[in-house]
């Protein structure tokens, strides 16, 4: 059976193609900008092929109780709403989504909000959020019968597509800036099996140059230009949805990075909107790092109409990232949303990070600038204190390691860093003491341990 309902429409200039005759780059023959998955047969009431909102939520709720691998991937047990493949026999899923939703409690106290969650999605099968839109643009690069696939990377997409590979039977190429990735990240693309090219460049520098090796060799591009990656990326908007009985928070806040991540789940709340699941989306904010903010700038400069990129530093080298490709959709995203682009400082991520982590919840850097940023939204007032709040959680605290022993240890952050935040980073540090190998010592350093 052929399930496929989908064709390609560009971001820039409306032009519609079929999947199939995408470019190698994924960009637009006609004007250079992406394309998004559209699926004509929605947009008509009487259509054969528009879901029915309510029999979706009896059947997505049912398949939790099956057996069947499809429906135990929390990105295939939406599989009405992103129906991209032929025949769902080529899906390649680790039981990716199914992600917790955890109440923070310390955090909604401290910020006076009454609902607060974090939705995490570090606890997929590779521990990022790039395995939901990894599960999908894997199995559409089999289905086409590619041998070869290939991302540029700051990690987690890499780690992602290197293991799907794997479980595909595909050979991939992954092209990362040297010395910019965290270690745990590394690990994994090795683990799997990519062919894994370090670049004396930065993000933005191996994006180029992948851009030109498609060009030349069948190679399936999976970086988050690929518009079937945010099909899979659009299904925690679902769990959402469905975690809280479809209704929607007010605010979800998003680290920004390459952009597509934002894009995507706003894809996912719109189109559930379009079709009567959900009555309206929630506010969505993207948080970016101070030193790699171009979307912030984008918003102050031109109110998101252009976009200078810059180099980018931060040490939450997943969004280390100067010139995202997906950052029209991300503008857009805010816009119809009402939702706001900001950026945290170093010190900033550092401690949100570690508050986190002192409510039980690690996290990636990059991941923690969701909760630094709410911070200043709820200090200016942009989030109330009777707002229900999902923060974004996208990765796992175990993929950047010695970014958390440094701030435990007292040697992340730098002195003018850290200055005037003192008391605030000595409270959430919990630095390792060597102690003698008896138990009074180690009483005595129970004793000593700060609250
Ligand atoms: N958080 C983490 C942990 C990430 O790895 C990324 C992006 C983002 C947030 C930003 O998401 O790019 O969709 O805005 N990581 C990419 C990578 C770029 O190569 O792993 P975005």
């Amino acid at each position: 059976m052929n399930d496929n309902l989908h064709q390609l429409r560009c971001f820039g200039c409306g032009e519609r193609i079929s999947g199939s005759d995408a470019r190698p780059d994924f960009r637009c023959a006609q004007c250079g900008d992406l394309f998004e998955v559209e699926y004509p047969g929605w947009s008509q009431r009487q259509s054969n092929s528009r879901p029915n909102p309510g029999a979706l939520k009896w059947l997505w709720r049912e398949r939790r109780c099956s057996s069947e691998s499809l429906d135990q991937s929390g990105v295939w047990r939406f599989r009405e709403l992103l129906p991209i493949l032929d025949s769902y026999g080529n899906a390649i899923t680790l039981r990716e989504g199914n992600t917790p939703l955890y109440r923070l409690t310390r955090a909604a106290r401290t910020l006076g909000i009454d609902q607060l969650f974090a939705k995490h999605q570090g606890m997929n099968p590779t521990g990022s959020f790039k395995d939901t839109g990894m599960t999908a643009a894997m199995s559409v690069a089999r289905e086409r019968g590619f041998e070869w696939v290939a991302c540029a990377s700051t990690g987690n997409t890499s780690a992602a597509m290197a293991a799907y590979a794997a479980r595909a039977g595909l050979r991939s190429l992954v092209l990362i800036p040297e010395g910019k990735i965290a270690w745990g990240k590394l690990a994994q693309a090795m683990d799997y099996g990519a062919v894994t090219c370090q670049l004396k460049t930065d993000f933005d520098g191996c994006v180029e140059v992948l851009a030109k090796i498609v060009q030349e060799a069948p190679i399936y591009l999976l970086n988050s230009v690929n518009p079937y990656r945010l099909e899979g990326q659009k299904t925690p908007a679902i769990e959402i949805a469905e975690a809280f009985d479809w209704n929607v928070p007010d605010h979800l806040i998003v680290p920004g990075g390459n952009l597509a991540n934002s894009s995507a789940l706003g894809k996912g709340f719109r189109e559930m909107r379009e079709l009567g699941l959900i009555a309206r989306m929630p506010h969505i904010s993207v948080i970016q790092a101070a030193g790699s903010n171009p979307l912030v700038r984008s918003f102050a400069q031109s109110g998101g109409a252009s976009l200078e990129p810059v180099e980018a530093h931060t040490r939450a080298s997943a969004i280390r990232i100067g010139n995202p490709a997906s950052w029209r959709k991300a503008v857009r995203v805010i816009q119809e949303t009402g939702g706001w682009c900001l950026d945290v400082t170093e010190t900033e991520i550092a401690i949100a990070k570690a508050e986190l982590g002192a409510e039980g919840l690690g996290c990636e850097p990059a991941s923690a600038v969701t909760l630094a940023g709410l911070k200043k939204l709820r200090a200016d007032g942009r989030v109330a204190a009777t707002d229900f709040v999902v923060l974004v959680l996208t990765g796992h605290t175990l993929k950047d390691a010695d970014y958390t022993i440094d701030f435990h240890r007292g040697s992340l952050l730098k002195e003018h860093e850290a200055m005037g935040h003192e008391a605030e980073i000595d409270a959430l540090r919990r630095n390792a003491v060597a102690v003698d190998a008896t138990p009074e010592a180690v009483l005595a350093a129970m004793k000593g341990s700060a609250g």
